[in-house]
């Protein structure tokens, strides 16, 4: 069943040779989403992985909107964008993460997540881990408890699971 699911996903990801930039192949998740039961058991697949209840879903900016919302209204759970910095009018909460040139920052309204809070995170990749990891600093800052971090695919190689510290992690497909 399981497998099932992985073949189906894997088959609607497309890979796009270099871009954004020559020697990176891009992993485009669009066929997936725009598959109604692939789309619908994927965003299954991520809630029913939760260990125990969950307040909320932080679904990071812009994939991570997509996949998060869903499995947020399916564990009827909330949902928290974590937005790229200077989009949330009012005060935030905000986490850096390096880039390969400069760094970003997310950020999420402060008075959105609140102590003791049982948040399960998001996204579609985990690449370096850079986006997840200043994530989940910012979430228990706040005082929330991050209780799983889940996303569509890892790559791997790229070894960003090491910087989730052992926290409940899941991904679907692995490069
Ligand atoms: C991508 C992806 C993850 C992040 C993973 O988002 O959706 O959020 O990169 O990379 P990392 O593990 O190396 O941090 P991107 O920053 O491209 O933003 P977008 O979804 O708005 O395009």
């Amino acid at each position: 069943e399981l497998e099932e699911l992985r073949r189906r996903a894997a088959a609607l990801v497309h890979d796009v040779p270099d871009y954004p930039e020559p020697g990176v192949v891009f992993k485009d998740i669009t066929p997936l989403l725009a598959d109604g039961p692939t789309f619908r058991a994927v965003v299954d697949h991520i809630a029913g992985g939760a260990h125990g209840p969950v307040d909320l879903v932080v679904g990071m900016e812009a994939r991570g909107f997509i996949l998060g919302a869903p499995v947020a209204t399916t564990l009827s759970a909330g949902f928290i964008p974590a937005r790229k910095a200077g989009k949330l009018p009012r005060e935030t909460v905000a986490g850096a993460y390096d880039l390969e040139y400069g760094s970003a920052v997310l950020e999420v309204h402060a008075d959105t997540v609140w102590p003791g809070a049982r948040i399960l995170v998001v996204d579609d990749v985990l690449a370096t881990g850079g986006t997840a990891a200043a994530t989940i600093e910012l979430l228990e800052q706040a005082g929330a408890e991050v209780v799983g971090v889940s996303f569509l695919m890892e790559l791997t190689y790229l070894e960003g699971r090491s910087r989730l510290a052992g926290r409940p992690f899941d991904a679907l497909l692995s490069y």
